[in-house]
């Protein structure tokens, strides 16, 4: 059996917590294991620019002792020559996993459908998993733990990083709060699927569209641009609508004392945060940036070892 990541939900809360297990064990010993030695290639596709997401690929599978292979779906026949399922047939016979950066998730679902070797979502318009370990790693670093802590994701409520916040941290047994306009809410179906997943591991889920009650009493606090790749033609709406939804130093002060801030990046300064709590005691954002690396190493040596 393949065992592939396009979801925060494709992992049980077992299996997610040994992947964080594992990559803070890489990360105390960051050549230790090299399971792409050979070295073997891991194909990396990118339909959307990035930053930290093809750096931390590429630098972690070569950490593993395997090459990456980075590819721009422009220079390439997948998007509009060939599908991502005849792709992933070319792929599979001379690549270790894929990992791909893409707009719809069904194309991913396309392309892990009947291949052999790993895929992995490396952000699709609905989820952005792999940021999520980043993310998770870095709450239990400075935190120590995730079960039981409450988590407020402030602004685009219908954005890839609140999709992958609502399911990964249902999974992790989180209190998931999200505040965001009544017209910039999660997708239902995906709100209900973190819902069923809470009620077996003792977290919960609720929306709010006051950002002053959502944000009380929470142990971390989260945003992300209001203008994600591809909506760029909204920006100035998107504005408008999310504008009380900002986190600055007074909202932030309504969370617990000790509360940290998140932030994947790249940040809109002044638009969904200000630079002063970005910038500030509580922001946590280059560890989260560093812990993409050491996720994702973790996240391809347990596919590798549960793929065969
Ligand atoms: N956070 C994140 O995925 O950043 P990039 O778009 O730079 O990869
Ligand atoms: N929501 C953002 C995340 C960027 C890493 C986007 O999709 O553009």
């Amino acid at each position: 059996m393949t065992r592939h990541f396009l979801r925060d939900d494709d992992l049980t809360q077992a299996e997610q917590s040994e992947i964080l297990d594992l990559a803070a064990q890489i990360k105390a010993d960051r050549w230790g294991r090299k399971p792409l030695a050979g070295p073997q290639t891991v194909a990396v596709i990118f339909d959307k620019s990035s930053t930290r997401t093809r750096v931390s690929f590429a630098v972690g599978i070569a950490d593993l002792g395997g090459v990456p292979l980075i590819i721009s779906t422009a220079n390439s026949q997948l998007g509009g020559k060939e599908s991502p399922s005849d792709t992933a047939r070319v792929l599979e016979r001379q690549v270790a996993a894929i990992v791909w950066r893409t707009y719809a998730q069904s194309g991913l679902i396309e392309m892990a459908a009947d291949t052999t070797v790993p895929v992995i979502n490396a952000l699709s318009d609905e989820f952005h998993p792999c940021q999520l370990l980043a993310d998770f790693l870095t709450i239990r670093e400075h935190k120590g733990q995730l079960a039981g802590l409450t988590v407020t994701f402030l602004g685009d409520g219908a954005d890839n990083m609140v999709h992958s916040y609502l399911l990964a941290g249902a999974t992790a047994g989180m209190h998931v709060r999200v505040a965001c306009p009544a017209d910039y809410m999660p997708d239902e179906r995906i709100v209900a699927d973190a819902d069923a997943i809470a009620v077996q591991t003792g977290g919960s889920v609720t929306l709010y569209t006051d950002p002053r009650e959502a944000v009380d009493g929470s142990d971390v606090v989260v945003t992300d641009t209001w203008v994600s790749m591809g909506k760029e033609d909204e920006k100035a709406a998107r504005v408008a609508a999310l504008s009380s939804f900002k986190v600055d130093a007074e909202l932030m002060a309504l969370a617990k004392s000790d509360a940290i801030f998140l932030h994947c990046l790249p940040a809109d300064r002044g638009y969904e945060v200000t630079s002063e709590v970005i910038d500030g005691p509580q922001s946590v954002i280059w560890d989260e940036a560093e812990n993409r690396l050491h996720a994702q190493k973790a996240l391809m040596v347990w596919l590798l070892e549960h793929t065969g």
